[in-house]
């Protein structure tokens, strides 16, 4: 929904931007099978919407009929996301926004069942969803389905349904319910020297910066287990030179971080000749030549 001249500004590759130069989407529906008490967004990305410049937010006042109360002694971060979307429910628009050409709004307690093909089965022309009521209440609450169903007019589907983690091999402990390593601090319960991080380690939730914060907790787990000499650092172990080895034998040639710095270096430069942060290469072929491979 952002327009074209917002969006160059940013390191959108020039593929995608043209792409987005010819798109037609008005109206963008974010839609849930459970309710507003149990969005999976944060109230930053929540503002990030509210504050699309030439879109509106379109937001049932009706879905948040005594939600005010239920949600005074929630949680902090869920009791003001949720007062967030309450008052853009309630408020009358500014001029400026309920003059806007494009909208997205939030639909709630629908389950998707199946996309909707047009007649010639080329494009999707909706998607039939499934009314759901909670059973419970809060984040644990469920969603099931009350035996009603509604089409849903679109031109677009996006799925959006999150992630989970693979076991990655059968030495490695894996929590198959929650889709983690156990781990305390990233230390891999039940396997002394190996340790994890990012969406392994906490389940798929978080942005780069919160992955890379996590790495910094491993990492320092790991300089405590060495400095308390947990760790076996016999000269006997070949630790990376055994990886390199491998990958020679498989005649496979790693990209080094000063590999990738040269990379970034040709994005960067790109990117400032196009007036945005980086140009980024999309061609792995591409990469590798810049890098002499
Ligand atoms: C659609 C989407 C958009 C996002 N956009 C943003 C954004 O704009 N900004 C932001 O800050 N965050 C964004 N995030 C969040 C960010 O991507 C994650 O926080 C981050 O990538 C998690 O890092 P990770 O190292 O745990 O996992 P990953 O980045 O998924 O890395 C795991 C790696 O392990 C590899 N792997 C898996 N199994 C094996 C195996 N058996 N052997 C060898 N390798 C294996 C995978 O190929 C992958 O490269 C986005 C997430 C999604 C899903
Ligand atoms: N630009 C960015 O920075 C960016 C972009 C994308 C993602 N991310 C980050 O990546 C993380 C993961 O994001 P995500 O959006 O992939 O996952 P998510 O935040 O875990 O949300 C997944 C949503 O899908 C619903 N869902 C799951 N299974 C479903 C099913 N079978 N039927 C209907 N609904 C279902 C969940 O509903 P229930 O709660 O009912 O299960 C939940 O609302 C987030 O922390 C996010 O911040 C960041």
């Amino acid at each position: 929904l952002s327009h074209i001249c917002v969006l160059q500004k940013t390191d959108i590759t020039a593929s995608s931007l043209a792409a987005l130069a010819c798109s037609k989407v008005k109206r963008v529906w974010l839609v849930g099978r459970r309710g507003p008490l149990q969005v999976a967004f944060t109230i930053k990305e929540l503002r990030e919407m509210i504050n699309l410049p030439g879109a509106r937010p379109v937001l049932d006042p009706a879905d948040f009929t005594g939600l005010g109360d239920a949600v005074k002694d929630a949680p902090r971060p869920r009791k003001r996301l949720t007062e967030l979307m309450i008052k853009t429910a309630l408020q009358k628009p500014r001029e400026e926004t309920a003059a806007a050409d494009r909208e997205w709004g939030l639909r709630f307690q629908r389950s998707p069942q199946e996309v909707l093909p047009t007649a010639d089965g080329t494009r999707a022309r909706g998607v039939r969803v499934a009314l759901t009521r909670l059973q419970g209440s809060g984040d644990s609450a469920q969603a099931v389905p009350t035996g009603e169903v509604e089409e849903l007019e679109c031109g677009l589907v996006l799925s959006s349904i999150g992630y989970r983690s693979l076991p990655l091999d059968p030495a490695v402990p894996f929590d198959p319910q929650h889709g983690v390593i156990p781990n305390s601090s990233g230390r891999v319960l039940g396997a002394p020297g190996l340790y994890c991080s990012g969406w392994v380690k906490r389940g798929p939730t978080g942005v780069i910066i919160t992955t890379m914060n996590d790495s910094f907790d491993t990492a320092q787990a790991v300089l405590e287990d060495l400095q308390a000499g947990v760790l076996d650092v016999a000269a006997s172990r070949e630790g990376f030179g055994a990886v390199g080895s491998i990958l020679r034998s498989r005649g496979v040639r790693p990209v080094s971080f000063s590999d990738w710095e040269k990379i970034d270096a040709v994005e960067v430069a790109r990117g400032k000749a196009a007036g945005k942060p980086r140009e980024k290469i999309v061609d792995p072929k591409e990469m590798l030549q810049l890098i002499g491979h």
